[in-house]
């Protein structure tokens, strides 16, 4: 029954050659697959300056080329995709065919980084959160968080992550690591934020 479904979406992928044809269960899983394959082509699958970008491609063209990389029959190191099954590999095509391309390896403040420290920051760095109250920090939005705190001014050097106490601020070893007194950001979360700031913090 399994097998009979899956080659229903392959051949219903395979003629609609579109990601609108792959259902939002598929996608789900693939996205929990893929985040093994952003280590290597950027957050989301929006590329790096070496690795291609996955996010808005064909999703029954990059299932081939998956399937077609466990033989050795692509640019990437076949033992890469050794523990994924072609099914695992056919919802992975499935959740990147279903993200907005986004040219080659550009982070958008919008949809990568506004969620992240919405999520991980605001309830801290808003009108009535401690974190404003102690450092005059707002990160509720993209000017507070360019803006700064009132002692140090900006945290973040727009092309530079190095250059930004921004990510000592998230990175760095003692109580005083932020989140305060929560769980570190995710490795995922920070190589986003690093590579947004990078390419300038711009408001994308
Ligand atoms: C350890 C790093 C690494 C991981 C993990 C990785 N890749 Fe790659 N991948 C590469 C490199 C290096 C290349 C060759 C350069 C390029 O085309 O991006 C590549 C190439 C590709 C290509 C282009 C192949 C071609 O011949 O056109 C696709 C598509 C791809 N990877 C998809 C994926 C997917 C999907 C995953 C997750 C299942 C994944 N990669 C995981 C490093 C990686
Ligand atoms: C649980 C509440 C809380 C959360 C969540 C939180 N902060 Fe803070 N933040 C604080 C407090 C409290 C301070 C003041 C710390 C101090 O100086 O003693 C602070 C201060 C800061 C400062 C200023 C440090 C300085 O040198 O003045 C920065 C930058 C900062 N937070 C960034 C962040 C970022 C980025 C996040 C999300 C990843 C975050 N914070 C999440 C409570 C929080």
């Amino acid at each position: 029954m399994k097998k009979a479904t899956l080659l229903f979406v392959t051949l219903f992928l395979g003629v609609s050659g579109s990601a609108v044809a792959a259902d939002d269960g598929a996608i789900k899983r693939g996205a929990a697959k893929a985040f093994y394959c952003t280590d290597c082509h950027g957050y989301n699958g929006v590329g790096t300056a070496t690795n291609s970008e996955l996010a808005g491609k064909n999703s029954s063209e990059l299932e081939k080329t998956l399937i077609a990389s466990k033989k050795g029959k692509s640019s990437m190191k076949k033992t890469l995709l050794d523990k994924f099954s072609d099914s695992d590999l056919q919802e992975i095509a499935a959740y990147f065919g279903s993200l907005k391309k986004t040219g080659r390896g550009e982070v958008s403040y919008a949809r990568d980084i506004d969620p992240i420290i919405n999520i991980r920051c605001a309830e801290c760095h808003s009108s009535e959160g401690e974190g404003k109250h102690v450092s005059g920090l707002d990160l509720t939005n993209y000017d507070g968080l360019m803006k700064g705190t009132n002692q140090g001014g900006k945290m973040i050097t727009p092309g530079s992550a190095i250059g930004s106490s921004f990510m000592v601020m998230v990175t760095r070893k003692d109580h005083l690591r932020m989140p305060f007194g929560k769980s570190p950001l995710a490795d995922d979360e920070i190589r986003a934020i690093r590579s947004w700031i990078d390419q300038g913090a711009k408001n994308n």
